[in-house]
């Protein structure tokens, strides 16, 4: 029986809450469709500098290098937020990691699942053309990681500063995915970018229209982030695969979860050239509702689908899980933040117990 060795990182605020229902949903499948899953949970964030004074002790990198993947919760949060900058749960653990395992691609698809249109915040005939789209967003370069950065000054004079850059090489190998995506999908890219004010932008633009030149069988539109955001709430239906920057992809996938009904929805793969992976949920940890067992476990869940297909090769499995998820949610199993006001939904646990009850329906 084939086995994987996950690192687990569960983290902060909500991140516990909805793993446990993740490891739950996996488990179910493993046995169903016979292979192993060797879990292992390793500090990080606030709980890693709460335990050990750091937000990425050496044993959390270790037991990542020697796992075949890495499930990832959130961190952060009020408590940890008056640390100095790199000590902090995000800059001191999340970024790192990204850049330790070179995990420049990060894949963020987002659907309104035909039959919830109801969930979505857009205007009732804009929802019903539906949404299927995928944020194709770079991660490890642009201004997150642009030098120089700091402070400089004092007083009234004192100011911050971070440099937005990306080279050609950075910004070829992640629109050659998204091209790529594109085939696979309905065979358009929409590549996002500011390139009516900034250098950065300009040679993005000047890039992925040489990498188009590849792909004469993908459709290539450009489009501004201000106006991108707007058009898709106006036209979400439209979009295939959305190519973006570091900070424009961060934004619009918050946009593009919210469209499909909450942050709570949205899985993410976050992938290296040698296609090694750490999954994680789009959106936080959360500190609104954590501790309340009522968040939606469904992102974590759909990332743990994205680890099965793409760094585990169960494709069946993953095929499963997503099939499981959305008749649970078509059969109305919604957690608080997607029912009406007023009207309770399912706890975290058992919103991942109706998707477990579900595994074995969906699978042909
Ligand atoms: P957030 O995504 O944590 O929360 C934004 C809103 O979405 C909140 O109202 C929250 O309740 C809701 N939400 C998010 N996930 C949900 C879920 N699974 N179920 C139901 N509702 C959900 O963003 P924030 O409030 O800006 O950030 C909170 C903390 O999380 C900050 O410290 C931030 O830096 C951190 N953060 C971490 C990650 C990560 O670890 N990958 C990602 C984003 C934010
Ligand atoms: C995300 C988060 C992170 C990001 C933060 C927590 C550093 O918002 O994964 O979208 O900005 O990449
Ligand atoms: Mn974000």
């Amino acid at each position: 029986m084939t086995q994987h060795r996950i690192a687990v990182l569960a983290g902060d605020g909500i991140g516990p809450e909805v793993m446990a229902e993740a490891q739950k949903v996996v488990d179910a499948v493993a046995a169903q469709f016979e292979f192993g899953i060797d879990w292992h949970s390793y500090l990080v964030g606030g709980a890693a500098i709460d335990a050990t004074g750091a937000p990425l002790p050496e044993a959390t990198m270790s037991g990542c290098e020697a796992a075949d993947a890495i499930l990832f919760g959130s961190v952060g949060g009020p408590k940890w937020e008056g640390l100095p900058p790199n000590s902090q749960p995000e800059r001191g653990s999340l970024l790192p990691l990204r850049k330790h395992f070179e995990l420049f691609c990060n894949l963020r698809p987002a659907q309104i699942h035909p039959g919830l249109e109801g969930l979505s915040p857009l205007r009732a005939d804009i929802a019903a053309k539906g949404m299927d789209l995928l944020v194709v967003r770079e991660l490890t370069g642009d201004i997150y990681f642009g030098e120089p950065r700091g402070r400089h000054g004092e007083g009234e004079q004192e100011y911050g500063y971070d440099t937005m850059r990306y080279s050609r090489g950075e910004i070829r190998r992640i629109a050659r995915l998204a091209f790529e995506a594109a085939r696979k999908r309905r065979g358009k890219v929409c590549s996002v970018d500011k390139a009516n004010v900034l250098q950065t932008s300009m040679l993005w633009r000047e890039e992925v229209t040489t990498i188009a030149a590849d792909y004469p069988d993908v459709e290539l539109e450009h489009i501004y982030i201000d106006n991108a955001a707007m058009q898709m709430l106006r036209r979400a239906s439209e979009f295939d695969v959305m190519l973006c920057g570091n900070l424009f992809g961060d934004i619009l996938s918050d946009e593009a979860a919210m469209i499909t009904g909450s942050m709570g929805l949205l899985p993410s793969a976050s992938l290296n050239a040698a296609g090694f992976g750490m999954y994680e949920p789009a959106g936080g940890s959360a500190p609104d509702i954590a501790g309340q067992g009522i968040a939606n476990p469904v992102a974590q869940i759909l990332s743990a689908s994205l680890m099965l297909r793409h760094s585990l090769n169960e494709i069946a499995a993953a095929d499963a899980i997503d099939a499981a998820v959305s008749q649970a949610l078509a059969d109305g199993c919604l957690t608080n933040e997607l029912t009406p006001a007023g009207q309770a939904g399912l706890s975290t646990a058992a919103m991942g117990d109706a998707i477990v009850a579900r595994l074995s329906q969906g699978v042909k």
